[in-house]
């Protein structure tokens, strides 16, 4: 509650709350063992509340992380369905495997996200259960009628709680392929790059994600929202998808001719795809790649960190902090910001032993750093402070970052071209009529140098420009951007720029320094 006035002074319109239910922890509340109740390490349901009213009257947006796929093995529907309660017995995904020379099997070669089995031999029940996650984490069996509506009833009670939407976790696992006349499950035909059956990469993942019914989930999600929205009002309650699927099968999850989907399916191409030496044609690609693919009327989102890989300025080099902020927030649609990447937080180190991601634990020492999602979840850097003002108490979840002195909010409030100040100008960039709701043509201007235009008719044109590498580069706008306005003024620069805010410059000569990324206006209206 008093950070949401954090999230008003940077320009936050809506937040994306990771689970808070009642969890045992062993995926950090992606494992829920009440879907209505709130886990107390976090509160109780009247903070909860007074937190809904405070965000309302602040109108910043509440999006709850709604994890279908699967629930803890402490949910009671759990502990029935393994108990064989009739009206549970099907809630889940079970099955007796295999007798293969005197030894139990498990039924497939499906292999865990956290590596090893996704089956797990239940010792109550005599049977395996499928867990595409940890162990602590059975998949729902949502080709039974009862999971789908129970999973309907807790949308409508968090609906009733008032909160804006949800963020729906892994989506793309919903379904896994409908099981044969005997009940039986196919293999998964195997990859050729690893021999280790425990690896997620193991087999070629056609019948564990992606299954055709899923989107259809979605469609009817959103119409619960729909219905919730007529029945009281308000405005339209959204749905934020996270499928890691291809492209296409993503647009999907917008709806098809006959239906709704989710208005912000996570768009993960630029996470996904691009890396350090990634040039200019690269992102041009994918921008316009998602832009061309996705059905009309739609609205574009764009995503470039989370809490499941490292931080962007570790990922990219935190010379790049600036342009990915830049980039995001100047593109068409909704850009989306991982919680401290909006003042360049970096990836905090965390040892072997303060380890707690099962993703790295399940593995080996060895290699724990290329698997472990904690680095990118270290504590929000508030000051320089104790504790880096995050906590008034003698510890924290997973270590403070060593550079929490130098990369906190409370200083880059004061330094006018912090991370931060220029996120907060950005925001105040995006107020503008042409960069809200204008059209958008991104271009490659050379093989570093990528342009952002936005235009509508009546006001003044932006464009962004981005220089991806460590060499000074002098471009031409005009050979890329056809019937631009002569001069442009700086409206925003960054600690790498020689320029002023303000400065005027010909479009036909534009200097960037290495790194260096800039969003221009024109002097005269369009
Ligand atoms: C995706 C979430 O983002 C991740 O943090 C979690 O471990 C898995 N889904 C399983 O719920």
């Amino acid at each position: 509650m008093e950070k949401l006035e954090y999230l008003k002074e940077i320009g936050v319109t809506a937040t994306w709350l990771s689970p808070f239910l009642k969890s045992p922890m062993a995926d950090f509340g992606y494992d829920i063992s009440d879907f209505t109740d709130i886990d107390p390490l976090f509160g109780t349901m009247e903070d909860f509340e007074a937190l809904m009213a405070r965000a309302k009257q602040l109108n910043v947006k509440i999006i709850l992380d709604f994890v279908p796929n699967h629930s803890s093995d402490e949910c009671d529907w759990f502990v029935r369905s393994a108990a064989g309660e009739e009206e549970y017995k099907d809630y889940y995904v079970w099955h007796p495997g295999f007798i293969e020379n005197g030894e139990r099997r498990p039924p497939t070669n499906w292999v865990s996200v956290f590596r090893g089995s996704a089956w797990e031999w239940h010792e109550g029940r005599q049977e395996y259960y499928l867990h595409q996650f940890h162990k602590k984490q059975p998949d729902f069996n949502f080709r039974n009628p009862k999971v789908r509506e129970q999973m309907n009833d807790v949308l409508r009670f968090w609906l009733a709680k008032g909160v804006d939407g949800f963020r729906v976790d892994a989506i793309y696992h919903a379904f896994e392929v409908a099981p044969d006349a005997n009940g039986n499950y196919p293999d998964e035909p195997r990859n050729d790059w690893t021999d280790d059956p425990d690896e997620y990469g193991y087999t070629h993942k056609i019948y564990t994600v992606d299954q055709p019914e899923t989107p259809h989930l979605v469609y009817e999600w959103r119409k619960i929202l729909e219905q919730f929205q007529k029945d009281n009002g308000g405005d339209e309650r959204v749905l934020m998808v996270e499928t890691w699927s291809p492209i296409e099968i993503v647009m999907h999850y917008y709806g098809n001719e006959t239906a709704e989907g989710a208005q912000i399916p996570f768009n993960f191409q630029l996470i996904s795809n691009l890396h350090r030496d990634s040039d200019a044609y690269h992102y041009e690609y994918l921008i316009n790649n998602w832009l061309s693919l996705m059905p009309a009327g739609k609205s574009a989102n764009w995503v470039i960190g989370n809490h499941d890989k490292n931080r962007v300025g570790s990922r990219f080099g935190a010379e790049r902090i600036d342009l990915f902020n830049i980039l995001l927030l100047t593109l068409p649609g909704c850009s989306i910001t991982y919680n401290g990447d909006e003042f360049g937080m970096l990836d905090g180190y965390v040892s072997w032993k303060d380890t707690v991601d099962p993703q790295a634990c399940n593995g080996y020492e060895e290699n724990y750093m290329a698997m472990s999602r904690d680095p990118a979840r270290t504590p929000l850097q508030w000051s320089d402070e104790f504790m880096a003002g995050f906590t008034s108490g003698s510890s924290t979840w997973l270590p403070i970052g060593e550079d929490y002195k130098s990369v906190n909010v409370k200083l880059q409030r004061g330094v006018p071209l912090s991370h931060l100040n220029i996120f907060k100008r950005l925001q105040q960039l995006r107020a503008e009529p042409a960069i809200q709701q204008g059209a958008a043509e991104i271009k490659a201007i050379n093989s570093y140098v990528l342009g952002v235009r936005r235009y509508l008719s009546g006001n003044y044109v932006y464009i962004s420009l981005f220089n991806i590498f460590d060499s000074i580069e002098n471009v031409n706008l005009n050979a890329v951007f056809a019937g631009l306005p002569s001069t442009f003024q700086y409206a925003l620069v960054t600690s790498r720029s020689i320029k002023q805010l303000g400065d005027q410059v010909s479009a036909s000569s534009v200097t960037l320094m290495p790194y260096e990324s800039v969003v221009l206006k024109s002097t005269t209206i369009l």
